[in-house]
């Protein structure tokens, strides 16, 4: 967090604390995964109306924030093994891992595999991102909320298997498990599969639409928040519909059923694939799926829809992108965000449109993030 928008939440936060609440984690102050849980919850929902409303002054009111489960919540945890132990940064200091005993925010089961892990990984090697040597370099964790599937990925610096035995028995209590291999200079937690421990995929279910997670491929981190903003997209969504930033497809999929047909465009091979097979095995025949840049495919094929869905990375939208969208001749616009700073400059940007109907949800309670979901109308 920037260093004014930090000054501006620790303000916000001590206005909020109100007589204060005991965190559920022990690590809570040390480290960096949540920020706010000595803050009673409903206290947390009305910094963040405050905060969303000073961003977006003169663009939309906000009324309200819609809960979350406050803990428990999250469906992926990537835990850093360096230094000797496995675990999340600390506060503001990258250099630094706080050895996570238990995360109260992620999903109980994944807790539950991560303390096994921890046990069972103490002789595996860890990598040193400062030295850069080493071996395991994360521990992924994803769980499907809804069909309780969980998936445990290792990130490794090499293309070795140096686990042996160890994962014998832990491997029959997942459903999937894999090594990635991550071999270069930059800290990240995934790559490509080096070798399928145990089959590949995890499978959410969404109303009824099943879809595959695997590996490397982008879902939202919490499952309950997204299924109740992607209730109310497909409410709003008709006619010929073109889905922007679809990774696995998730909204298109959901949406289908409401629209005359939904047109996928994202830059991710592995994403777009994964996104073709959940059509494939949910039947689902209205949904096509392009592997662009939103940009290019845009230009070239922009003419012919009723409903565009929004939803990028949290930097926004490159300012071509919003020249392009302005030229479409386009009544609705649905935006989803991960950052209400660039979704404000977003839509600020769109000039033909407004603001018809605002919401914001708790997507990461605990933590300073908000999301936020509207439905833009093209002015009379
Ligand atoms: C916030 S995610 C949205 C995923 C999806 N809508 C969902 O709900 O699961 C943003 C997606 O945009 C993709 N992306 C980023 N830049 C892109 C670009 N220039 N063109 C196409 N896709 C892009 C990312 O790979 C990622 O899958």
């Amino acid at each position: 967090m920037k260093k004014k928008k930090r000054k501006y939440f620790v303000e916000l936060m001590d206005r909020h604390t109100g007589g204060g609440c005991d965190p559920e984690c022990p690590h809570f102050g040390e480290c960096g995964g949540c920020m706010f849980q000595h803050i009673p919850y409903e206290n947390q929902l009305l910094l963040k109306k405050e905060y969303l409303n000073n961003l977006l002054d003169g663009i939309t009111i906000v009324d309200y924030v819609e809960p979350g489960t406050p803990y428990g919540y999250r469906n992926r945890m990537d835990m850093v093994c360096a230094f000797g132990k496995k675990g999340l940064r600390m506060q503001g200091r990258y250099r630094q891992v706080v050895d996570i005993q238990s995360c109260a925010i992620m999903q109980s089961a994944s807790n539950d595999k991560f303390i096994e892990l921890r046990n069972l990984l103490s002789g595996i090697e860890d990598y040193d991102y400062l030295q850069h040597s080493g071996y395991l370099r994360y521990i992924v964790l994803r769980q499907a909320r809804f069909t309780g599937q969980v998936m445990t990925n290792f990130v490794v610096s090499v293309p070795e298997n140096r686990f042996g035995f160890i994962l014998y028995d832990f491997l029959e209590g997942v459903d999937s498990s894999s090594i990635l291999l991550s071999d270069g200079l930059a800290d990240l937690s995934f790559g490509p599969v080096h070798q399928t421990l145990k089959k590949g995929f995890i499978t959410e279910s969404f109303d009824g639409i099943e879809y595959m997670i695997t590996p490397n491929s982008f879902f939202q981190s919490n499952s309950e928040v997204a299924l109740a903003m992607y209730r109310k997209i497909k409410s709003w969504t008709s006619g010929r519909t073109l889905d922007l930033y679809s990774g696995v497809g998730s909204i298109s999929l959901f949406v289908s059923s409401a629209a005359e047909k939904v047109t996928g465009v994202e830059i991710v091979q592995e994403s777009v694939d994964t996104a073709r097979k959940n059509a494939e095995n949910n039947k689902i025949d209205n949904v096509n799926f392009f592997c662009a840049d939103t940009l290019s495919y845009v230009k070239d094929n922009s003419a012919s829809f009723d409903t565009l869905i929004l939803d990028p990375p949290r930097s926004g939208m490159h300012p071509k992108m919003i020249k392009e969208i302005r030229n479409m001749k386009l009544d609705r616009i649905i935006y989803m965000s991960c950052n209400p700073s660039t979704f404000r400059d977003d839509v600020k940007a769109l000039e033909e449109w407004e603001i018809e109907t605002f919401e914001a949800y708790d997507m990461f309670p605990q933590t300073p993030h908000v999301e936020t979901l509207a439905l833009l109308k093209r002015k009379q």
